[in-house]
């Protein structure tokens, strides 16, 4: 017989605490068609750490003429106020970029990779191997600083070029990452296709390759509407740390039709009633996505933002 049936409704074991990784002054910035001035970077950035994240993605330090609404992330960094107890991670994709990210004071960086060759070469110009290869000076160097690494996996649940992408590859490079090693790996619906099935897959195929449930995040897009349940999907696997943009804004400049990252308010309502404990207050994100909203001169498109927005 079946739980509903019985009318005994189990409920799965979730993690009672999770860390949300804020990645809106990275990845939700680095696709928008305007660059949005250091100032309001810096505003945002402060707000976010108001609200009690302990982990924000402040920008990226790769090539100017790849991503060029976040060429001045040094200029971020010298701007905001750091909390102690915070993390403020960049994006890096060479040793170049960890130069200037050490320049810039930053303590945590993240290199990023891919399961598909073809969107790899589209966005940093190189294979899976290849790229593997480019790390291992940045993640010697990083060491000796004693610096944090966090290691993305793009395309881990489908690809705009490759289309489907099995879970055995990126078993094969979530190994390569740790191998180097890297302290976390997120793992990336850069397109937004993914869904609980393949969450499911995944994870799984990971478990029983001996990868702990400790070292893995999640990073979800949400093109298809399916972003949310991916999260609750991770959550019943165990997975205790979530990448979100405020406001849901975001997307790849080398993921075609990708849509904005699942949004922070949108993760923290359903962590809120799930009574999962983040430590962040979700009037307090609302808060920084309206100052950004001001910038951009528009709503982002997250739904909880949007059930708010009218209210003073
Ligand atoms: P390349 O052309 O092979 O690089 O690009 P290169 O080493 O041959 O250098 C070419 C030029 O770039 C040179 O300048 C370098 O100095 C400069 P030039 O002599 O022509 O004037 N350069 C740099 N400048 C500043 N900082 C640097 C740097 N490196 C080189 N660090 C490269 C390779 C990786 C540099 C390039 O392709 C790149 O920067 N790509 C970044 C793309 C990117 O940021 N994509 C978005 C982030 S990934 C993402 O969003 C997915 C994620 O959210 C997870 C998910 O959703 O799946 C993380
Ligand atoms: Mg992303």
């Amino acid at each position: 017989m079946e739980p509903w049936e019985e009318h005994a409704i189990r409920r799965p074991t979730l993690p009672s605490r999770v860390t949300v990784y804020e990645v809106g002054p990275r990845d939700g910035l680095q696709n928008e068609p305007e660059t949005v001035s250091v100032e309001a970077r810096v505003k945002f950035v402060d707000l976010l750490t108001d609200s009690g994240l302990k982990a924000i993605e402040v920008g990226s330090f790769v090539s100017p003429k790849a991503i060029p609404q976040l060429a001045d992330t040094a200029a971020v960094y010298r701007g905001i106020h750091r909390a102690s107890g915070t993390r403020y991670p960049a994006l890096v994709p060479n040793l170049k970029g960890l130069e200037r990210a050490m320049e810039a004071g930053v303590r945590e960086i993240a290199v990023f990779t891919a399961a598909s060759e073809t969107f790899n070469q589209h966005n940093i110009q190189a294979g899976v191997d290849e790229s593997i290869e480019r790390f291992r000076p940045v993640i010697a160097r990083a060491q000796e600083e004693k610096i944090r690494v966090r290691g993305y996996v793009s395309t881990a649940f489908g690809c705009p070029y490759e289309g489907a992408i099995s879970p055995d590859a990126v078993r094969e490079v979530v190994h390569k990452l740790l191998d180097l090693p890297v302290d976390e790996i997120s793992l990336g619906d850069t397109i937004g296709v993914a869904t609980p099935a393949g969450v499911y897959d995944v994870i799984e195929s990971l478990y029983d390759s001996g990868v702990a449930r400790g070292v893995l995040a999640l990073h979800f897009h949400d093109t298809r509407g399916t972003a949310l349940a991916n999260v609750y999907a991770g959550l019943q696997c165990g997975i205790s740390t979530y990448d979100s943009a405020a406001g849901g804004l975001g997307g790849c400049p080398y993921a075609p039709g990708a849509a904005g990252n699942v949004a922070t308010e949108d993760v923290l309502y359903l962590l809120d009633g799930l009574g999962i404990e983040s430590g962040v207050s979700l009037p307090g994100v609302v808060s920084a996505s309206r100052a950004l909203a001001a910038s951009l001169g528009r709503r982002p498109p997250g739904r909880y933002l949007g059930a708010v927005w009218g209210a003073a």
